[in-house]
C-alpha cells in the first residue's frame, strides 16, 4: 500500500514550547519510522512567537492563516514571553488560530497516570479520569469590549469586557460533549456556569443545555456553578465524566484538573474544528513556563499526549493508543521530570517514551 503522508505544521513558539514540541515530534517520527511505510509525517516548522514579534512587530506572518490552512493538523508548543505583553502574544497567535479556524471544541482530558502522586487522596481509591470540554470560540474570550470611553484619562479609566454567548455556539459544544459522553463508560455530562450571577449569557447557556439534554435521555446530566465545581473537582472527582463549560471557566478548571492529576506539564489538549473545514490544533494545556525554559527540565507528557490526540483525529487510533500506553509505562517506571518529583530531563523522558512504543 502507498504511504499516507500527513502534512503537519509545527509552531513551537516560546519558552518550553520548542522543548516539548521536539519531544512530541520525536515520538511521532518514531511511530512513522515503525509503520513499515504505512504513514509518514511531512513537517513544516513556523518560527512564530514572541521572538518573531520582536523582529517583525507581528506574532505570525500576515499570510500565516492562509498557509496553515493547507495542513492536515497543527502541533503547537506554547506562546508567551516576558518581553511581549501576554494579551498581545496570546491574541496574536493562539487565539487568532483557534478563532479563525473555528476550532470551537477544546478537549482537555484529565488523566491520572500510574507512578504519579496526586495531591488528591481520592486518587488512590478511585479510578479517576474525566474530560473538560471547553467552548473555544466565544464566551469570555470573544474579545468584545473597550477602554477609555468618553475620553476618561489616567486615574479615571473605564474598561468593559463582554462575554458573548450564542445559542448556536452553546448548542454545538454541548452536543459535542454529549456525543463524547456516549463513548465513555460513564455516560454523564456536567454543565458549568455562573448563571446565578451572570443572568444573560449563562442563563441562555443553561436553557440550551436543558434543551440539548432532552435529546440524550441515555446520558445523565447535572448543572453545577463554577465555584461549586472547583470544590467538586477536589472533593468528589469520581462523579465526573464529561464537564462542559464556557471558555474562561473551562480554562481555569482544566488547570485545576491537571494539577490534581499531578502537574500542569501532564495535560494534553485538542482544539478541534469538528466539521474539518479547517485544520485542528494540538497543544499541551500549559503555557511557556519562562521560569524553567531553556534548562531541559520541561515535562513533555502534555505535548506528547496532545500528539496522541492528533493521531486519533487523523484516523490512527491504534497509534494513539500506543502513545498512551508508552506514557503510562514511562510514568509507572518512575521516569519523571522535576515537576513530578523526579530527576529526569525532557530528553530522558523522550527517549524512554520512544523506547516504550513497542510495548
Ligand atoms: P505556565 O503554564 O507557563 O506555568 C505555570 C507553572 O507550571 C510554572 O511554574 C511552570 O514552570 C509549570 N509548568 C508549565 N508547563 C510545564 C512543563 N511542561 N513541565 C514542567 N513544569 C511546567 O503558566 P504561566 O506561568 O501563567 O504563563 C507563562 C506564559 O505562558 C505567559 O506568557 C502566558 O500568557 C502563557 N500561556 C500560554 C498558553 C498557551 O500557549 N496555550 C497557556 C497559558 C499561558
Ligand atoms: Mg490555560
Amino acid at each position: 500500500a502507498p504511504t499516507h503522508t500527513y502534512r503537519i505544521a509545527a509552531i513551537p513558539a516560546d519558552g518550553v514550547g520548542p522543548e516539548v514540541l521536539a519531544s512530541a515530534r520525536a515520538v511521532l517520527d518514531a511511530l512513522a519510522a515503525d509503520s513499515h511505510g504505512a504513514f509518514a509525517f511531512d513537517w513544516e516548522e513556523f518560527p512564530w512567537g514572541c521572538g518573531h514579534f520582536e523582529r517583525t512587530g507581528r506574532m505570525m506572518d500576515e499570510d500565516g492563516l492562509e498557509r496553515l490552512r493547507e495542513f492536515d493538523a497543527i502541533c503547537f508548543g506554547a506562546v508567551g514571553w516576558p518581553t511581549v505583553p501576554d494579551h498581545v502574544s496570546l491574541w496574536g497567535l493562539r487565539l487568532r488560530i483557534c478563532q479563525s479556524f473555528d476550532q470551537w471544541a477544546n478537549v482537555r482530558p484529565v488523566r491520572f497516570l500510574p507512578g504519579v502522586r496526586s495531591p488528591l487522596r481520592a486518587a488512590d481509591a478511585h479510578a479517576l479520569d474525566w474530560v473538560v470540554v471547553r467552548e473555544n470560540s466565544e464566551g469570555e474570550y470573544a474579545g468584545l469590549g473597550g477602554r477609555n470611553f468618553a475620553g476618561r484619562g489616567p486615574g479615571g479609566e473605564v474598561a468593559v469586557q463582554s462575554a458573548l454567548f450564542t445559542e448556536r455556539g452553546c448548542e454545538r459544544v454541548m452536543r459535542f460533549a454529549f456525543e463524547l459522553a456516549r463513548t465513555r463508560s460513564r455516560r454523564k455530562v456536567s454543565s458549568v456556569t455562573k448563571s446565578n450571577a451572570q443572568q444573560y449569557g449563562m442563563v441562555l447557556w443553561d436553557e440550551v443545555f436543558a434543551r440539548v439534554a432532552a435529546d440524550y435521555p441515555d446520558v445523565e446530566t447535572e448543572s453545577v456553578l463554577v465555584d461549586a465545581m472547583s470544590a467538586k473537582f477536589v472533593l468528589r472527582p469520581w462523579e465526573l465524566s464529561v464537564v462542559v463549560a464556557s471558555n474562561l471557566n473551562a480554562d481555569i478548571l482544566s488547570d485545576l484538573g491537571s494539577a490534581l492529576a499531578g502537574s500542569l506539564g501532564l495535560a494534553p489538549s485538542a482544539n478541534l474544528n469538528p466539521e474539518r473545514r479547517f485544520p485542528s490544533m494540538f497543544e499541551p494545556v500549559h503555557g511557556s513556563a519562562p521560569d524553567i525554559a531553556g534548562r531541559g527540565w520541561a515535562n513533555p507528557i502534555g505535548a506528547v499526549g496532545s500528539a496522541a490526540m492528533m493521531l486519533e483525529h487523523l484516523g490512527l487510533p491504534a497509534e494513539a493508543a500506543r502513545v498512551e500506553r508508552a506514557i503510562a509505562a514511562v510514568t509507572a517506571a518512575g521516569v519523571l521530570t522535576r515537576d513530578l518529583g523526579g530527576t529526569a530531563g525532557t530528553a530522558e523522558v523522550t527517549r524512554a517514551l520512544v523506547d516504550s512504543l513497542g510495548g
